[in-house]
Order: C-alpha cells, then structure tokens, then sequence
C-alpha cells in the first residue's frame, strides 16, 4: 500500500507539473483528490490493514493529500500569474497613438455675422465697445431723447425689471456710454444682444444688433452715406444697390432707414422682398443734438452719425435663412453647416 502511495504521488506531481491551464489542473485535482478520485479509493483498503500500520499509513495518505494541494494551488498561481502577464503584454498601451478626437463644433451663424461685420468696421477704423444688456432707462430712453410716457417708446416693446431698470431694447444705450466716458472723436461699433417683447417667424424675443457710432468734426451724412455702403459693398458684393430712405427716431435727425439691393433676385422682385426689389437691413441718422446735451458734447463744434442693424436679419439674407427660429432651436445638424 506504501509503494502504491508512493506511486500516486509521483504520478501526480508529475502531471501537475506539466499542466498549463486553470481547467487541467482543476481535472487533475478531481483526478485525484475528488470523492471517486485516485486517494479515495486507495484509502479503501486502509481498512484490511492490521491495527499498527493502519495509523502509519493513514498518516501517510495525509501527507500525501496535502503534498497534492500546495503543489496544485502553487502551479494554480503560476499559472493565472503567467495567463495575467500575458494578457498584459498584448493589452499594452500604445501612448505614443493619436487621441481619438470629439466632434469639432461649428461658429453660430450669428458670431459668425459679428466678426465678419466688425472685421469690416475695424478696418475703417471702428473700436469695438460693449455695454451691458440689463440697462437703466436713462441710457436705454431718456438720454436717447424718449421722455418719459413719449409714444416714440411704443415702437420698442419693452421687458422692465421696474420703473427704472429694463432688458435694453437697443444697443443704442452703448451711444450714451461711450460718449459719456470719452471726449470726442468717437468711432465704435458695439454688437450685443437686445430683447422686445416680440416672437414670430421674423422676430424674437432676444436678438442682436450692431450699433455704430462716429463722432468728430464736421461728419456729415455723406461721411454716413460713404460708410454704410462701403460696408454694403464689402459685405453684400461690390455693386449691390443701396437705398436711403427718409425716417424718424428720437435720437436721430434727419434719420434714414437703410435698404439694400434684394440679395436673392438682385432687385427684380422675388418673394423676399416682397417684390420690391429692396431689403431694409437698418436704421441711421445724424446725432441729434438733443443727445450731445445729455452727454454733454457742444452740439456746435461736432457732429456725428450713428446706425444699428438687426444682425439675425443680416445672417437670414446672408445665408439664405428662411425662418429666424432656426437660429436658436440649437439643432446641430443646422448649425453645422456654417
Ligand atoms: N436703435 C434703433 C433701433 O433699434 C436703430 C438705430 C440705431 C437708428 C442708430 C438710428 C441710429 O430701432
């Protein structure tokens, strides 16, 4: 029975040593150690032996058994060991491989709008000013020569925060400001978001325009004339028609509303303009005096101009934008084709 144990053992760390995955060990481990495995059934015949070998050799079957399990959990861990390196070695990290990149995202139409126009100012000498879009009625109406309860502020729906505080219905209050801070000459240009209370397939509530302002000596409105439609021209294409029509407002005189030549049937009529042939993209004006005096500049040694254009209706002509609620239902496959 000795030799037979000793037999089983050699056999098996011998096997055990030569298997190179977790499920022939686990074979083995059945194989041998299990409930019908080799061990067992040779301890079946500890019972025909005589009362003083029968310790000794049980002691021997013990040994045996646990010389199995650490040989078998040792190679277990070998091998998990080598399987982990492995895995390991063809998993490896290339960090040297480009990154995958996100999507790029796209300008809005309406920045896009902002900086080709300011670009064209900038080049005629316009600074870029800013001014803040919760504004004070002073700057917003009464500098710009609204009195108060003036039916002229009818034509500007307006969001109040209180008597005194509203939503600037304009850039314009960006006029008061910078001619407050600064001695003329003044030339900027100022694009900001606005709000009317206004929402259809042409308007909305928060929109943007671009105001432009000059002051210095003897500006006249040919300098305003010369100005616009050089922007015109550079903006919309050398020869595109412009139309100075005869307007009012109150911080303007004389003041004009300002039409291009119909960008989509270049002046023959169409549905766009109405069969007019002619597109209003803004309104303009000579400084009125009435406005030097707020901010106190002698109306009598400066004159000036200013003008303010809706910058979503410039985007709509620019780019062929049939409904002006595209421009901010943030609808990726619209903006990305900008
Ligand atoms: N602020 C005027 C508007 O929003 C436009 C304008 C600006 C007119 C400057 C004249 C001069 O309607």
């Amino acid at each position: 029975m000795r030799e037979q144990l000793d037999q089983l053992l050699q056999d098996a760390l011998r096997e055990i040593a030569s298997a190179n995955s977790e499920d022939s060990l686990q074979e083995l481990r059945v194989k041998y150690l299990g409930k019908k495995g080799a061990l067992t059934s040779l301890m079946k015949g500890l019972g025909s032996l005589s009362a003083d070998e029968r310790p000794l050799v049980g002691q021997m079957v013990n040994t045996v058994k646990s010389q199995l399990e650490e040989k078998l959990d040792e190679t277990l861990t070998g091998v998990r060991e080598a399987a982990k390196s492995e895995r390991l070695q063809s998993e490896r990290l290339d960090v040297t491989l480009p990154g995958r990149r996100g999507g790029r995202g796209t300008k809005h139409p309406v920045s896009l709008v902002i900086e080709e126009i300011s670009e064209i100012f900038g080049s005629l000498g316009f600074q870029v000013a800013e001014g803040p879009e919760i504004e004070l009625d002073f700057y917003n109406f009464e500098a710009l020569n609204f009195p108060k309860d003036h039916p002229a502020r009818d034509m500007q729906d307006t969001f109040f925060v209180d008597d005194n505080i509203l939503l600037r219905t304009h850039t314009s209050p960006v006029q008061v400001r910078t001619m407050l801070k600064h001695a003329p000459p003044v030339r900027i240009i100022s694009p900001g978001t606005v709000y009317r209370c206004d929402s259809d397939a042409t308007h909305s509530p928060m929109f943007h325009q671009i105001e432009g302002l000059m002051v210095d000596k003897g500006v006249t409105f040919g300098d305003l004339k010369g100005v616009l439609t050089t922007f015109v021209n550079q903006y919309f294409g050398k020869g595109t028609g412009v139309r100075l029509r005869p307007s009012f407002f109150p911080f303007t005189e004389p003041s004009a509303e300002v039409d291009i030549a119909c960008v989509m049937c270049r002046g023959t009529g169409c549905r766009v303009c109405k069969q007019s042939g002619w597109l209003e993209i803004l309104g303009a004006g000579m400084i009125d005096p009435e406005v030097y005096r707020h901010v106190g500049y002698d109306p009598e040694s400066i004159s000036g101009f200013a003008f303010g254009m809706g910058i979503e209706r410039i985007a709509m002509l620019k780019y062929g934008i049939g409904d002006m609620r595209l421009l901010f239902e943030n609808d990726v496959r619209f903006l990305s084709q900008f």
